[in-house]
């Protein structure tokens, strides 16, 4: 694919630039007569060109060497060639000439360096998806006549060498943060794309060695809330599933700087992220459990719950503590497989040093987490049950002499009984209450 500026005899600076869809299908259409392509509106209101096979119901162009605007529902003749015009967003088409294609260098320097990357990637991508077939049978059905479209695809992946990487993008964004004349609103808006970005592994490892998780941490110590949450958004998701992120984030103190927000005043959204930043950060990372509860984690934690009257944490906390209690459990009982690799040993190890659920008895978890059985919501109910399950081991006696458990649990046992039996409820609902049922007759008889 080249870059091609067009012709005419206006100024160069007023040009649009012109990504020429060269359509030169006449090799392989030439066979079928009557085959065109039209450009024609999808159900989502966006603009396709389409193959349409023999002219069907679409009023054909004649091209001339002009360009013309192609209007939705239109069609050309094979061979025509198909411009976007970046600057109305049109396509256009004209007599296919093979001469197009190859135009002065100069011309051409000086037309590419019109527009921006950003513009051309949107664009590029706007036109990969237009070419995409509708579905894998369509393409089947096609796939000899569409040769040339898969060479178009190909020459469009290559154009996209042209257009900013993941990390030159980073980079840039790190250094508008960094500078000291950007705005808290334009800081927000880079904390939005990076957090976008960095879902993918490889860029929350290119941040980290760009210096920027260590600006992000830093950020969580700003003196605004909405910046507070952006960045406990941007490290919690580059954090989540990337182990080399998480060790750099503890390195960089991340840990202390979140629980010391969970800790102090700030608003419940803010709490919600920085939950969130937490919990991935401690997902799977033993090293950063076990420093979690020497910092006082759980007692933090249980200050949370219980000022949380609204409910919005809360659910949150147990799922949290549920999801570490069984990720312990999981890997102790892969660890009695003797055939185990020395790595999982190691794992083994770690975990054996997070003693979490003694930490959670301590903190009065045992009678905290039963609170959340008061909630309206199925699904609060369920996360404190399977977490009331999990402690069991420790928390039974506890549950024994709770002064209302007992009684909440046939509570609870009768409504989905009455949800079960009644024919209100659809197939699916029965089983998710069946579930429930089954949950709530294991916790009952370990109270007996
Ligand atoms: C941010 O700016 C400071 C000083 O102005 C510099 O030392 C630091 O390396 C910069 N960080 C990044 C990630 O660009
Ligand atoms: C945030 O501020 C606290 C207290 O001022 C400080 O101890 C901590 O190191 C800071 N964290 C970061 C990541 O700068």
């Amino acid at each position: 694919m080249q870059l091609v500026p067009s012709r005419s005899a206006a100024p160069l600076s007023s040009l649009a630039l012109f990504l020429l869809l060269c359509c030169h299908m006449t090799s392989t259409l030439s066979q079928k007569s009557g085959s065109a392509l039209a450009v024609v509106e999808n159900t989502e209101g966006e603009v396709e060109v389409t193959d349409v096979g023999d002219e069907g119901d679409f009023e054909v162009v004649q091209p001339t060497e002009e360009w013309q605007t192609l209007k939705p529902g239109q069609a050309v003749p094979a061979g025509s060639h198909v411009r976007l015009n970046l600057q109305t967003g049109q396509r256009e088409v004209r007599l296919g000439e093979e001469q197009l294609k190859y135009l002065d260098q100069e011309h051409r320097e000086t037309e590419e360096t019109s527009i921006s990357p950003e513009e051309l990637k949107r664009v590029m991508k706007k036109i990969k998806e237009d070419i995409k077939p509708e579905s894998a049978e369509h393409q089947d059905s096609v796939a000899s006549r569409f040769r040339p479209m898969e060479e178009l695809k190909r020459e469009m992946d290559e154009l996209d060498l042209l257009v900013q990487t993941d990390d030159q993008i980073m980079r840039r964004l790190l250094e508008q943060f960094n500078s000291s004349s950007s705005t808290t609103e334009q800081r927000l808006s880079i904390l939005l794309e990076l957090e976008y970005l960095v879902h993918q592994v490889d860029n929350a490892q290119n941040l980290c060695s760009m210096g920027g998780l260590q600006l992000v941490v830093e950020t969580l110590n700003s003196s605004d809330f909405r910046l507070q949450e952006s960045s406990a958004f941007v490290l919690g998701s580059a954090v989540s599933s990337n182990p080399e992120v998480q060790v750099k984030a503890m390195e960089g103190g991340a840990l202390q700087t979140l629980l010391t927000m969970l800790a102090t005043d700030q608003p419940l959204w803010v709490k919600k992220k920085v939950l969130f930043a937490v919990a991935s950060l401690l997902r799977n990372f033993p090293f950063a459990q076990r420093h979690f509860l020497s910092r006082g984690g759980l007692q933090v934690l249980s200050e949370l719950f219980r000022g949380d009257r609204g409910g919005v944490l809360r659910t949150r906390i147990v799922t949290m503590l549920y999801d570490m209690i069984s990720e312990k459990e999981l890997i102790s009982q892969a660890g009695l497989d003797p055939g185990l690799h020395a790595s999982h040993q190691e794992l083994l190890r770690q975990y054996s040093l997070v003693s979490l659920r003694e930490g959670l008895l301590e903190e009065g978890w045992c009678s905290l987490i039963p609170e959340l059985l008061d909630s309206t919501e199925h699904d609060f109910r369920e996360k404190a049950l399977r977490a009331m399950l999990a402690l069991a081991p420790v928390c039974v006696d506890q549950y024994r002499s709770h002064s209302s458990l007992k009684a909440s649990l046939l509570l609870l046992r009768e409504q989905y009984q009455d949800m079960i039996q009644s024919q209100m409820i659809l197939g699916e609902e029965n089983e998710y209450f069946e579930e429930m049922m089954d949950l709530i007759n294991a916790l009952h008889v370990k109270l007996r």
